[in-house]
């Protein structure tokens, strides 16, 4: 199974956001992660749904909406009108988990559920079988630049051996601390996507950067 590498934009040079993205799928690389932050489910503000609107005209990349707000009920309709491909809510922001996915799905979207570090796996039970990705925190949500949670890739292992003795078809996408150098070892314990934020933007050649993901979490 090939591995995904999807940039973060909330470390790019938003003076040039339009250029970034730009090099970013010139580079090969697979999705674009795009973080939304409410301050209140996670102690910083980012990106609204006006951003990704006009972000979705000019890349043909998928658009990997990672929501940390609360009561993501309240805006997913406006993600997905926006352009969003898939879209993504926490299982701790949610009360009803369940109708989140739901309607994401009836917007025609890919439904994802992540994890925060200190939730346990046995959270999304009983709606894996609806989830088209599963995304597991590497860090507390909220910045980026911090170090990988070294116990994530226990998790990582769990869900794939959930995943694969279920009925799910959901991807393993990982999101935070991510670096060329431990893509293999989170690879290898299961993971599908790997987001990369800081690892990918401090880089001065993007396609180059994508071209040593490949090497290193390569066959
Ligand atoms: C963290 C975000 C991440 C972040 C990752 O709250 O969800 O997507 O951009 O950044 P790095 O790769 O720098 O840890
Ligand atoms: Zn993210």
């Amino acid at each position: 199974m090939v591995v995904l590498i999807a940039p973060s934009i909330l470390s790019a040079d938003f003076m040039n956001l339009q250029k970034e993205i730009t090099e970013v799928e010139k580079a090969g690389a697979d999705w674009l992660h795009i973080d939304v932050m409410d301050g209140h489910f996670v102690p910083n503000i980012t990106i609204g749904p006006g951003i990704v609107r006009q972000i979705r005209p000019i890349t043909k990349l998928t658009l990997d909406v990672h929501l940390m707000i609360g009561q993501p009920e309240k805006y997913i309709d406006e993600f997905a009108d926006s352009g969003a491909d898939l879209i993504t809510v926490h299982a701790e922001a949610s009360h009803h988990l369940h109708r989140a996915i739901q309607q994401i799905k009836n917007n025609g979207k890919k439904a994802g559920v992540s994890l925060n570090p200190s939730t346990p796996v046995n959270i999304i039970e009983n709606v894996i079988d609806d989830l088209d990705l599963i995304l597991v925190m590497s860090v507390n949500p909220g910045f980026g630049g911090q170090e990988f949670i070294p116990r994530s890739l226990e998790k990582i292992k769990t869900l794939r051996s959930i995943i694969s003795g279920g009925n799910s078809s959901a991807l393993i996408e990982v999101d935070g601390g991510v670096k060329l150098d431990n893509a293999k070892d989170i690879s290898e314990a299961g993971a599908d996507v790997l987001v990369m934020g800081s690892g990918f933007f401090s880089t001065d050649d993007y396609g180059a950067t994508v071209k040593r993901f490949r090497e290193n979490v390569g066959p």
